[in-house]
């Protein structure tokens, strides 16, 4: 065990007396018996309410908010809290395994660190340190084309690891293809295309403080570093003349200036930065996207592609007819659409849908190790964690997004062997109950004469 409370998950996830739970438990009781306060709140509204003090408002708002009235986000909630774990007793469950087979690999943990883009607002590394992070727990970092760093640096800071590279599908074809290239070279074992974000959501906090990070030259340095990119031709139009400059026009261009690649003295000279922006926000996003393009992805990659976005179940079939590989249910966190249906309401019609032919991710809303286990027990076979890494990311930098990860993972080994089950493969419907208001019949201790 580690003094200091340091997150560690282990290969042998799960397996006997010195399971990850206990050891979690253990190094954080010891830790505070020592004297050692956590930096990173394990209860996850601490978690975000402590980040949220470190955080920029900009940063802040960014992260938290999600679209319109965040209905969207506050229904991924509740669906967990109406989802509830069925215990069963005494069946021996003193060695655990948490392991699973996803795309060849053989994954500690049921988890990946989903694609989070402008990192660089949380932390000075961006997102070099989360991605540390997950090779070090040997989970799936999954980089997003909004990185803040060019997907070869990530990997490097990866080394062995694995990780996935998530896909903005650009409205330039040959730009979309270089970044698949290029993930392809640098080690991405998957590539996961987002198909919620043709368009960018109303997002309420960002347009109430008029901050969109990309403008500012954050979040794209996946383009900055693309030779074909570099090459695109301008198209007009992309970015409205601004007004007469406001007081807060001076720290926009510092930090338009100041997160280009060459460096402001390069960037102000060549006006590169601003010629940067219009091209990005020309090219992001493809509102025009069907499903007719997925074979131009298909013909460019022999990596597995997964779509991210799926809540309809005749969409997941459509995925499984067009030979995607993998389909992630998910709302983007409640950023896209007000008022959405939740995804975990979602996951079991796709995965009825999916039956079995290809394997069913999920992500939204997820933010404990018992959610997880809710979500493992309508079908996901892993998991994708959002704001809470980025929480820790703010707060401790590697140490933090480690912490996240492992108090998650304890959490969902504790639970895994407190509701009777000793592996993931044991993990069915029957393991939870939908809570609708109604006692399920199989627990009604009076029910209703036939
Ligand atoms: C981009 O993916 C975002 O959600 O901001």
């Amino acid at each position: 065990m580690d003094p200091a409370g340091k997150a560690s998950v282990g290969t042998h996830a799960g397996s006997g007396p010195a399971s990850i739970g206990r050891k979690r438990q253990e190094a954080i009781y010891i830790a505070g018996f020592a004297g050692r306060s956590q930096p990173v709140p394990v209860s996850p509204d601490r978690l975000e309410a402590a980040a949220l003090r470190k955080l920029g408002r900009d940063a802040g708002a960014y992260f938290a908010g999600g679209a319109g009235l965040e209905r969207t986000a506050a229904a991924n909630r509740a669906a967990f809290d109406r989802c509830r774990i069925v215990q069963r007793a005494m069946r021996n469950v003193a060695a655990r395994d948490l392991s699973l087979e996803l795309f060849g690999r053989t994954l500690p943990l049921p988890i990946l660190l989903g694609p989070i883009g402008v990192l660089e607002m949380a932390h000075r590394e961006a997102d070099l340190p989360a991605a540390r992070a997950a090779s070090a727990a040997g989970i799936p970092f999954v980089a997003s084309s909004q990185a803040s760093r060019p997907m070869e640096d990530i990997a490097a800071a990866i080394g062995n690891g694995p990780r996935w590279f998530q896909l903005y599908w650009s409205s330039r074809n040959e730009l979309t293809a270089s970044f698949v290239e290029r993930a392809e070279k640098a080690g991405y074992e998957a590539i996961v295309v987002t198909v919620d974000t043709t368009l960018l959501g109303w997002r309420v906090r960002d347009l109430d403080r008029g901050y969109l990070p990309f403008l500012r030259g954050r979040g794209i340095a996946n383009y900055t570093s693309d030779p074909v990119f570099a090459q695109l031709p301008m198209e007009g139009g992309a970015l409205p003349k601004p007004p007469r400059p406001g007081p807060g026009a001076l720290k926009s261009v510092l930090e338009l200036l100041r997160s280009f690649p060459g460096g402001p003295a390069r960037a102000l000279s060549s006006g590169e930065a601003l010629a940067a922006v219009r091209r990005f926000l020309a090219i992001y996003s493809r509102p025009d996207l069907t499903w007719e393009d997925l074979p131009f992805l298909r013909g460019r990659t022999r990596l597995p592609i997964l779509l991210k976005g799926i809540v309809h179940p005749d969409d997941a079939v459509r995925a499984v007819e067009a030979g995607v590989d993998g389909v992630i249910v998910s709302n983007h966190g409640g950023r896209q659409v007000d008022g959405a249906v939740a995804a975990l309401d979602a996951l079991p019609g796709v995965v009825d849908a999916v039956a079995g032919r290809i394997p069913v991710l999920f992500d939204s809303g997820v933010r404990t190790g018992a959610d997880i286990f809710k979500a493992l027990s309508l079908g996901a076979q892993a998991v994708l964690i959002g704001r809470p890494y980025v929480y820790g990311l703010a707060l401790a930098g590697e140490r933090g997004v480690g912490d996240v990860i492992a108090n998650l993972a304890a959490e969902l080994d504790l639970t895994l062997g407190l509701a009777g089950r000793r592996s993931l493969g044991e993990l069915d419907r029957t393991a939870v109950i939908l809570d609708h208001g109604a006692i399920p019949a199989a627990l009604d201790p009076h029910p209703a004469a036939p």
